[in-house]
């Protein structure tokens, strides 16, 4: 860590790990409900914990990404972020705005539209906080004696996924409408613009720990960029086959949307090129394998889960099905989970001075966490296929089906058990590091010691 600022970043990463506790919660509330056993209905009913669940995760990862760009970009920029204090508040109103948000689930204060649940109100106090953070984030780099290409994605990404955010609060009367512009935010954050954030904070974890030049990671960074936008932005028509608008989306969806996983790919390829050609000393062999991991393990999930049902013939059938959760519980977790886990592993040790580096319980929580994650995946595809097959192509009852698929749901909660074993196992190291220091300064580069 150079930069005392820098420091900040593990109030977000703290908040991030509390609310993915919370999160796996109700992810277990859900499994049990689909096995039978619902005894929570009374208090809290499927809807309410799938709302939770969902918003949950995009708070705990949008917290883990502020918690990135206020570690990466003092360090980019040669500065100390414009004003910590503000940072703070900006902090402070991001965790009592989610916690407000989340208890009103539990009232029915909401909008129902997934994703989008938190009411219109609250709306407003996020956009807010998001403009604040950016509006920091912008000015320290634009203040900073460096911009760099790294920098300037992480940024702009970063601003895209605020003003995205303002379509879902367009007020419309029409569902289709709607829904339209509901799919601006929810597809064009995960297949536009966090893409861009992803691709700036693989370069900035891949500059530090490959020692490959800058300028060879930073045009991959271009490559990406574009691949990015090529593909995600018209792919957006893969959500609009069947609901009421014009015929041509079909096609243009899914021509575009078949296109997405070279993004992906070109991420895969990117990280394990940068590693194939680093001198591999750098110590944190966990951070290492955290970012490779995003790199692979996102390419999986959404690029590959996700062209498996994106075609409109495919998407006919499978369309809001338990296909749909496998392909989002990889593709969350491979892409956006992992890389606020690779994050924080890269800056943990820089921020408190503690040299976790390489430990068992570092590796245990990786292996188990991605093992459950996968099997997990693989429950949900399996009885999603069971689903699809008897609800859609026989045209059976919905309930026909639900029973049908209790005994994948067994499974799934056995893999849900592992992965949340290991993400404890996460949390221990977290908590290990404790907190972060002025004393871990430092002023000179021994961790990118790494040019030979
Ligand atoms: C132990 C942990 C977890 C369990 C048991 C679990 C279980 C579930 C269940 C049962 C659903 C509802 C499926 C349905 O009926 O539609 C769901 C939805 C969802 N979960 Fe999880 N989950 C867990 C962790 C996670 C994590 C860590 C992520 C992200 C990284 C995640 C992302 C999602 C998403 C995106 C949905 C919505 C899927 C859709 O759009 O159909 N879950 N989860
Ligand atoms: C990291 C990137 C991605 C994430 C986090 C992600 C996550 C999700 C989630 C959560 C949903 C459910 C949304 C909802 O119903 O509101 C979804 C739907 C979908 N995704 Fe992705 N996705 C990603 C990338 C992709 C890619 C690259 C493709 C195509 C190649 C794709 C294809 C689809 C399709 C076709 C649906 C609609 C499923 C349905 O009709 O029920 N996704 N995705
Ligand atoms: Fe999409």
């Amino acid at each position: 860590m150079k930069y005392k600022s820098q420091k900040i970043a593990y109030y977000f990463f703290g908040l991030s790990m509390l609310l993915l506790t919370l999160q796996i919660v109700y992810g277990f509330i859900m499994g049990f409900a689909h096995m039978g056993y619902d005894g929570l209905h009374g208090l809290i009913p499927f809807n309410t914990a799938s709302a939770v669940h969902k918003n949950l995760l995009v708070v705990w990862i949008l917290s883990g990404f502020m918690g990135s760009a206020y570690y990466i970009i003092p360090e980019e920029a040669e500065r100390e972020i414009i004003s910590p204090k503000l940072a703070m508040l900006q902090f402070w109103a991001l965790a009592i705005v989610g916690v407000i948000a989340i208890a009103g689930f539990h009232v029915g204060w909401w909008e129902g539209r997934k994703f989008l649940e938190i009411p219109r109100e609250l709306d407003f106090l996020v956009a807010i906080d998001v403009v604040g953070f950016i509006l920091l984030i912008l000015l320290t780099l634009l203040k900073g004696k460096k911009q760099t290409t790294t920098a300037w994605v992480l940024t702009m990404g970063l601003a895209a996924a605020g003003l995205l955010y303002l379509p879902g609060m367009i007020f419309f009367d029409n569902l289709s409408m709607d829904s339209f512009f509901r799919w601006w935010v929810v597809h064009l954050w995960v297949e536009g613009v966090w893409e861009l954030i992803m691709g700036g904070i693989l370069a900035f974890l891949l500059i530090k720990l490959t020692g490959v030049d800058r300028e060879i990671i930073e045009k991959w960074l271009y490559l990406i960029v574009g691949l990015t936008f090529l593909s995600g932005i018209l792919g957006t028509g893969h959500h609009y086959y069947f609901t009421g608008v014009p015929e041509y989306w079909l096609l243009i969806g899914g021509i575009f949307s078949a296109l997405e996983p070279l993004a992906f790919l070109g991420m895969t390829i990117f990280a394990l090129q940068m590693y194939r050609k680093g001198n591999k000393k750098h110590p944190n062999k966990l951070a290492v394998t955290w970012t490779l991991s995003t790199a692979i393990v996102s390419f999986l999930g959404a690029g590959l889960l996700g062209l498996a049902h994106t075609l409109p013939q495919v998407n006919l059938h499978t369309h809001g099905t338990l296909i749909t959760a496998s392909h989002g519980h990889l593709a969350f977790w491979g892409a956006y989970g992992s890389l606020v886990f690779a994050m924080i592993s890269y800056a943990m040790p820089q921020m408190t001075g503690r040299k976790i580096y390489d430990n068992r319980t570092g590796h245990l929580a990786y292996w188990l966490s991605n093992i459950g994650m996968l099997g997990m995946s693989i429950s949900f595809a399996v009885a999603g296929i069971v689903q699809v097959y008897i609800e859609r192509l026989s045209g059976k009852d919905f309930m026909i089906a639900a029973n049908a698929t209790k005994p994948h749901f067994f499974v799934l909660i056995i893999c849900a058990t592992l992965f949340s074993i290991g993400i404890t196992y996460f949390i221990i190291n977290f908590i290990k590091f404790g907190l972060p220091t002025d004393e871990a300064l430092r002023t000179d580069d021994d961790y990118e010691a790494l040019n030979n």
